[in-house]
């Protein structure tokens, strides 16, 4: 049996590009409208297809190098063509930043947007590796989202892959049980509240301040937030069916999300914060 074009997407996660516009795009600008000098370093945590360093890279001319830490060789390749004009400005590393390895490079500003989630139950790591690579004075912008979860921990993206386990046959109440067999930690689980993760990160940062803004997802066709998902989420999700119905699951999520957007005027919503953090 052939993979449906969707499911090569989840394994490569394309066309972030455009899935991103959706929800994690807005976090750049949020993160770099905080600089108000620029930095001569920026490291990026989880720096995906490269937007955030591009757009730091314009903002800043005095900029003298933008690093990019990723784990997903496909992202890292895109990254590397989008920020090819800019030579030696940028380095990209291969990391997996759940056992980060040291650098050689002290930043002014080290941003992490929308991969904390990625890196439970481990994040500590990340948040020593941060503050022994700050600069003096410098300080670690970092952006988590913080859906509702039910009494299972279920919670935003859980609640549309929910939807579709049901819509190809799972009952309602066996869904927490599909999850916990296929060792798929619910996203509202990794996601943490806000208390819970100002005690993971205080024994290496001190909290400076915090902004916080409502995520909203709205789309325009079922087919748009199948894509998104599928760019964002991969197959975290879609291992929980068997390969013969995966091209069934992804419509499936478009179809929850777009009879959401119709019934609510919008798919999701959830809080993000925004962490100013600087080293103990
Ligand atoms: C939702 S994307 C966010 C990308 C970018 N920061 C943005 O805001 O658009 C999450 C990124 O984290 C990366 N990632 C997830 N787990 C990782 C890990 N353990 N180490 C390094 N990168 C990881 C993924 O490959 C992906 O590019």
């Amino acid at each position: 049996m052939t993979a449906s074009a969707v499911e090569i997407q989840s394994r490569t996660l394309a066309g972030y590009a455009d899935a991103s516009r959706l929800r994690q795009v807005q976090d750049r600008d949020w993160v770099l409208d905080q600089l108000t000098t620029a930095p001569q370093t920026l490291i990026d945590l989880g720096s995906g297809i490269g937007q955030l360093l591009q757009a730091a890279l314009e903002r800043f001319p005095g900029l003298r190098l933008a690093v990019g830490l990723e784990r997903s060789e496909h992202r890292l390749a895109e990254a590397a063509e989008r920020l090819r004009p800019y030579g030696a400005r940028v380095a990209l590393h291969r990391a997996d930043l759940t056992v980060p390895e040291p650098l050689p490079h002290r930043a002014e500003v080290i941003t992490q947007t929308s991969v904390l989630h990625w890196l439970h139950p481990d994040e500590e790591r990340i948040f020593a590796w941060a503050a022994a690579h700050l600069a003096p004075g410098g300080r670690f912008l970092l952006t988590t989202y913080h859906p509702a979860r039910d009494a299972h921990g279920l919670g935003g993206e859980d609640e549309l892959v929910r939807d579709a386990l049901v819509a190809l046959g799972t009952p309602q109440d066996a869904v927490p049980g599909v999850f916990e067999r296929g060792g798929v930690l619910p996203i509202a689980v990794r996601t943490r509240t806000t208390d819970d993760l100002a005690r993971v990160l205080g024994p290496h940062l001190a909290v400076d301040g915090h902004l916080e803004r409502d995520a909203v997802v709205t789309v325009e066709s079922a087919e748009q937030y199948e894509h998104f998902h599928a760019a964002t989420f991969g197959d975290y999700y879609s291992r929980l069916v068997p390969a013969e119905q995966r091209a069934a699951f992804f419509r499936a999520v478009g179809e929850s999300a777009w009879r959401r957007q119709r019934e609510r005027g919008h798919v999701s919503h959830m809080p993000v914060r925004l962490w100013q953090l600087t080293p103990r």
